[in-house]
């Protein structure tokens, strides 16, 4: 399988989860680089569910290594309680998970001021999870973040938490929010601290070990491309780049040890949160929402959903290299009559056939639509290519042709089951 970056070709929720959960059948190795607990990744085995945030989605295959990189945003309290519920669920969590000593921490003064924030903006809200992600990423970039290697010792530690406790105070005073005491923080975070520090390690060195011993690694991108910092729909992103090229920043694995990207993406579009979704459609959302699908796995918000969109997974295939697709819940337009594909935008008479920069122009493009005969058939209980419905096999050719990659995998379940490779 060589070393495989999975990415979300949409606005996220695309389905990583699941697909990552099969893919790792032939990985060693399964690694998130960047984002935080604002990521939901379901994975279903058999009738039993599983949402993870932080923990990669491999960890449900035994022997395989689950590595959070340095990439990563950690919340500890919440990253305890995942462990902990996934050993609730049967997985056995031990010396299958490493976590990077340079992972950045995230604390109860992030979320604050992430809720703050929004509020502040009213209407101009981004939406955001309020997992204090935004502002977390903004402490490493101002270079006045705490990280696991903080975490775990605790001189260091308190030293620092008392000024960062002192100095967002402050802060929280001016957006008239109450103040954190540094003594239950601490305490919880020690805790935390305690019952991690086995996980953490070197992940940096532990990954160029395996590849040096020729292990298959499995990079889980979370989020989706524009959502992306740089190449997503500024401001109305979160703060990590979820575009391929974050997964050798966020592991310290070189571009050229990469071997394959797969995009992953929905046989429609869907985006939680605030900001531009051209093809954003009610009939297509009423359906789905009817069938009771497209609630967040994070924070149980209903989805925007729409037609899809090939200008904008397109756009996904240009920035990460997407080599290979794979398209998820094709079932969820089993019975539609019309399909509809975006190939372009249109104001007026301007025509775009990119994603264009300005958010403003976004916001009033119109989409151009090419329309497919619904196949009008189920195909969640179909196993191979060759099973399914012509009309079906048409739109899914020319989501990949649109796309510009190649068709390698369709979805048509949560199910591991529910896959076909073609
Ligand atoms: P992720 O964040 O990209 O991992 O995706 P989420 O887990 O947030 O959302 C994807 C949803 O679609 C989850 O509820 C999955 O169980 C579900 N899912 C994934 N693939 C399929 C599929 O092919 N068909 C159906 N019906 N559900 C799917
Ligand atoms: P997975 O990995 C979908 C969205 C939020 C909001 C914006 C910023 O499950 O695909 P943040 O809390 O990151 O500052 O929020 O990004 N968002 C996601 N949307 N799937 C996700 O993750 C998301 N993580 C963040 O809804 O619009
Ligand atoms: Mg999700």
């Amino acid at each position: 399988m060589a070393n495989t970056i999975l990415v979300g070709a949409q606005w996220g929720d695309e389905g990583k989860g699941k697909i990552i959960d099969v893919l790792t059948q032939d990985a060693d190795v399964v690694v998130r680089t960047q984002g935080g607990n604002n990521a939901g990744h379901t994975v279903f085995i058999g009738e039993k569910k599983y949402v993870l945030h932080l923990i990669p989605s491999g960890i449900l295959r035994k022997e395989k290594a689950c590595v959070i990189g340095n990439g990563v945003v950690i919340d500890p309290i919440g990253l305890v309680e995942e462990i902990k519920g996934m050993e609730k669920l049967g997985v056995k969590i031990n010396r299958n998970l490493f976590i990077s000593e340079t992972a950045h921490l995230v604390f109860p003064y992030h979320r604050e001021l992430d809720a703050q924030r929004e509020v502040l903006k009213g209407k101009n809200k981004i939406g955001t999870t309020k997992r204090g992600i935004g502002p977390a990423y903004g402490d490493k970039a101002a270079r006045t973040g705490l990280r696991m290697i903080d975490l775990i010792n605790p001189e260091r530690f308190e030293r620092q938490l008392k000024l960062k406790i002192k100095e967002n105070n402050e802060i929280l005073k001016a957006f008239g929010a109450k103040p954190l005491s540094f003594a239950k923080v601490h305490t919880a975070y020690r805790e935390a601290g305690d019952f991690l520090k086995k996980f953490v390690t070197n992940t940096v060195v532990y990954l160029h070990n395996a590849t040096e011993q020729n292990k298959n690694i499995l990079f889980e991108g979370a989020q989706g491309t524009f959502l992306d910092i740089d190449h997503g729909t500024y401001p109305f992103v979160t703060s990590s780049n979820t575009t391929a090229g974050g997964a050798c920043t966020g592991s310290g694995i070189p571009p050229h040890r990469m071997d394959l990207v797969v995009g992953v993406m929905k046989a429609y579009t869907t985006r939680v949160g605030e900001g531009p979704l051209p093809t954003e459609n009610n009939e297509i959302s009423d359906l789905l929402h009817g069938m009771g699908r497209e609630f967040g796995a994070t924070t149980g918000r209903a989805r925007r959903c729409g037609w899809f969109d090939s200008v904008a997974t397109r756009h996904a295939t240009m920035v990460n290299g997407i080599d290979e697709l794979a398209v998820t819940n094709v079932d969820g337009l089993d019975t539609v009559d019309v399909v509809r594909v975006c190939v372009g935008y249109q104001i007026g008479s301007k025509r775009y056939d990119y994603i264009p920069n300005d958010i403003d122009v976004l916001t009033q493009c119109k989409p151009v639509y090419v329309d497919f005969p619904g196949w009008k058939h189920p195909t969640d209980k179909i196993k191979s290519w060759k099973d399914m419905p012509p009309r079906a096999k048409t739109y899914l050719k020319a989501l990949a042709d649109l796309t510009g990659a190649k068709l390698r995998i369709v979805s048509v379940g949560p199910a591991r089951e529910q896959t076909i490779f073609l």
